[in-house]
């Protein structure tokens, strides 16, 4: 299922810190994605924070199995903790698609730059063919190191891909993955509005 074998290999980075640590994080994305320990499966989660310009258009409910397949999960964390649900948005949908494809053709797959627009990103990469409910679920189990009570996470943990999951304020959101000739998968999913605000409680 969703583990990672190797925790070193573990990368995310909630969104108020995308900048500071982005060329951190470029750097163990394309030092760990390429080559994962010898075939070991290895699924990591990556970057919360933001990419790319979403498309304008393309809203609305146009979900189908693809989406389903992401909301539902998603939704499933969202009311585990009263939060309603996100709905699906084509043209954010679209925008993570572009982001992927690039990401893809410039080689390796490695996490796409989140550190430049409006929108929330979750990321996951996959040395397999990932299904997109086992890169959501990733995120979610970070949840496991974070405490609503004191809106903190554990020591040596991060947890911004979970808050962004659940993150209240949070209304769409638009995923799409890339499958690399490695056979490695690069998952995104665009969150508007943006979650993870510094100084706020996700809910
Ligand atoms: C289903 O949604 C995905 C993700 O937005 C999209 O890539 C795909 O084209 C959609 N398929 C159909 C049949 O609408
Ligand atoms: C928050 O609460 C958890 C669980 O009680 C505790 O382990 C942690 O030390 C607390 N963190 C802070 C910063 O108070």
């Amino acid at each position: 299922m969703a583990h990672s074998r190797s925790h070193h290999h573990l990368l995310l980075l909630p969104a108020p810190m995308a900048t500071a640590c982005l060329l951190l994080a470029t750097l163990l994305a394309l030092c760990a994605a390429p080559a994962p320990t010898h075939g070991a499966r290895v699924l990591m989660p990556g970057g919360a924070g933001a990419v790319t310009k979403a498309q304008q258009g393309g809203t609305g409910s146009g979900s189908n199995a693809t989406a389903d397949e992401y909301l539902a999960p998603h939704n499933q964390a969202r009311a585990a903790v009263g939060v309603a649900p996100l709905r699906w948005n084509a043209g954010l949908a679209s925008a993570a698609a572009g982001t992927v494809a690039q990401q893809r053709r410039q080689g390796g797959c490695a996490f796409a730059d989140v550190g430049a627009s409006p929108y929330g990103a979750n990321q996951g990469w996959a040395s397999y063919r990932a299904r997109p409910a086992e890169v959501v679920a990733l995120w979610v189990a970070e949840g496991r190191y974070y405490t609503h009570a004191n809106n903190t996470c554990a020591a040596g943990r991060q947890c911004g891909t979970y808050t962004q999951v659940v993150w209240r304020n949070t209304a769409e959101v638009g995923c799409a993955q890339a499958s690399c000739a490695t056979g490695a998968t690069l998952t995104l999913c665009l969150y508007n509005p943006h979650g993870n605000v510094q100084g706020q409680s996700p809910y």
